[in-house]
């Protein structure tokens, strides 16, 4: 398995604290079964440069790769960011905050409404070449209410994420977009060894268990093919619809 989604880089954002921090939350990935990682701190446009983000993001990875502990893990890791929205993603050279070496680049989403500008943004994102990777999506309201929204979204090439732990809890939004092929990708999204742990294994075991081991089997194949800088399939998104006011 591949987490594309984590706050394990130390001292960076409110993820792990310390490096030792980071070693106990890679180790736990390993345990369950993960082998590579994209490391994905917070980046906001209001608060810093790319440039400057940058920079501390490489010595944090440093601080990292300077321990036994990292280099005996022999995890496979990369770069990227989990980037707030915002309409200056149209207007910067987005290529340093992609997941390393790839097109792909994490988004997430003001949960309280729909910002402004969002289709309008994601698409000229997609025409310089780039494919979103709209962070969490079961945090946002303004989806669940109306999943055409993110339907349109995929629809245009925007790809999407579910985080671990809803899925574990097999909160019913989630496993829909799951269904429907809304939400291409899984990841744990974790923070620390306490509340916001490695999960990915049991994300997995709750998505076979629910869906099917297809499904599963999807989720691995897309993640392996984003860490790898490959486009994933997506064979038929199924268009959500709403059947006696529940959508299905
Ligand atoms: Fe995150």
């Amino acid at each position: 398995m591949i987490d594309m989604h984590c706050h394990i880089l130390p001292e960076i954002d409110d993820g792990a604290k310390t490096v030792e921090v980071s070693i106990e939350m890679l180790r736990e990935e390993k345990r369950q079964g993960v082998k590579s990682v994209v490391f994905t701190p917070h980046y906001n446009f209001e608060r810093r440069s790319i440039e400057a983000f940058c920079q501390i993001r490489e010595e944090s990875l440093q601080k990292l790769k300077k321990t036994r502990e990292f280099l005996d893990l022999m995890m496979s890791v990369r770069l990227g960011a989990e980037v707030y929205y915002s309409i200056k993603l149209m207007e910067q050279d987005v290529r340093p905050l992609c997941f390393e070496g790839t097109k792909y680049i994490l988004i997430e989403l003001p949960t309280n409404e729909k910002p402004y500008g969002l289709m309008h943004t994601m698409t000229s994102l997609i025409n310089q070449g780039y494919i979103p990777i709209l962070a969490h999506i079961e945090r946002y309201p303004y989806f669940e209410e109306d999943p055409l929204e993110l339907y349109e979204l995929v629809s245009r090439g925007c790809l999407a994420q579910v985080n671990a732990g809803p899925v574990t809890s097999k909160v019913p939004i989630v496993m829909k977009y799951i269904k429907w092929e809304l939400a291409q990708v899984i990841s744990t999204d974790c923070h620390s060894m306490g509340r916001r742990r490695p999960n990915l294994k049991d994300g997995m075991a709750a998505v076979k268990q629910k869906l099917g081991e297809q499904y599963s089997l999807w989720l691995e194949k897309n993640s392996r093919s984003i860490f790898s800088g490959k486009y994933i399939d997506i064979p038929v998104i199924k268009r959500p619809k709403k059947i006696f006011g529940t959508w299905r």
